[in-house]
């Protein structure tokens, strides 16, 4: 068994991942390496020989990736700020562009003991879950419409507790239900969301058209439908002083706000920007 240069492997991934239409070739391309290698990615230049099985497994990865399959299906995982979710089949992927949000939450509990926060929408529970790493005194509160999402979320809070964070409490339920999380009305330190918002019929790459949950992608009314809800549950739900931060499409700017804004126990409204400079999420506190 004649060992091989596991750089030609990454060229030769690269280029089919490239030809493929894949986003970042190269990204993916040393990501499947390292996950087969069960090294991190900045490891690899460490390793300049692989035996023909790893040749093999790299390539059976690369094959299923050029597909468009997402990447995270293929290694598992998808990580949010300091933590890692289980991913898969029926669950949305947790994006890169949700950690700033993430930031402005952590910055804004900072200080307070025993926080409240509530994640509306929770899909495989990323957001929670990474604020009960971060502020293992918080009381972390979550909710999903969708039993598959729920069973990843499940799945990922049991492994979180596990490693010693502190649990989580997952709900199922409907953020347009007014009376969802009635007992904490008044109560809450943060609302977390990053609902489904794309205007349906948006043009979108094959990885978020054929594997993401339509219903975590998508909402009604121009893509505005769920958000709406969370911001009237939001409002209801937070206390004097607690914040509220809320992701949406990036078309929606301008509406967000002044969505958040015609609520008027909300205040210090403001639209952020994600990592690409495009309008990303918009925060607000509770008068
Ligand atoms: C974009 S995903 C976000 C998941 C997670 N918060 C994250 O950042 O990775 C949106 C989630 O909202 C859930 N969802 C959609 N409509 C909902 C509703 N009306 N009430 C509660 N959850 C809903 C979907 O099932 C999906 O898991």
């Amino acid at each position: 068994m004649k060992r091989q240069p596991l750089r030609l492997a990454i060229l030769e991934a690269i280029r089919i991942l490239e030809a493929a239409g894949v986003e970042s070739p190269r990204t993916d391309a040393e990501l499947i390496a390292a996950h087969v290698l069960g090294v991190e990615r900045g490891r690899l230049p460490l390793v300049p020989l692989v035996d023909p099985p790893v040749i093999d497994a790299i390539g059976k990865l690369v094959t299923e990736r050029a597909k468009r399959v997402p990447l995270q299906y293929l290694t598992g995982w998808a990580a949010l700020g300091p933590i890692t979710v289980e991913v898969g089949p029926g669950v949305f992927i947790p994006r890169p562009e949700t950690e700033l949000l993430l930031e402005w939450g952590l910055a804004l509990l900072r200080g307070r003991t025993n926080p409240i926060v509530v994640d509306l929408c929770t899909g495989s529970g990323a957001l929670a879950l990474a604020v009960a790493h971060a502020m293992p005194d918080a009381v972390v509160y979550a909710v999903d419409s969708d039993p598959h999402a729920l069973a990843w979320a499940r799945h990922n809070a049991d492994v979180r507790a596990e490693a010693g964070d502190t649990p989580i409490r997952l709900y199922s339920g409907d953020v347009g239900d007014d009376t969802i999380f009635a007992e904490l009305d008044g109560l809450v330190d943060l609302v977390l969301c990053n609902p489904p918002y794309v205007p349906p019929g948006g043009e979108l790459p094959p990885e978020v058209l054929d594997y993401d949950p339509p219903q975590a992608v998508f909402a009604a009314d121009g893509g505005l439908a769920v958000i709406r809800q969370a911001v009237a549950t939001a409002a209801r739900l937070l206390k004097p002083g607690g914040g509220l931060a809320i992701e949406h499409d990036d078309t929606h700017g301008s509406v967000v706000p002044a969505l958040v804004t015609a609520r008027k126990v909300l205040t210090a409204v403001e639209d952020h920007p994600d990592l690409t400079g495009r309008p990303r999420f918009v925060t607000a506190r509770r008068l």
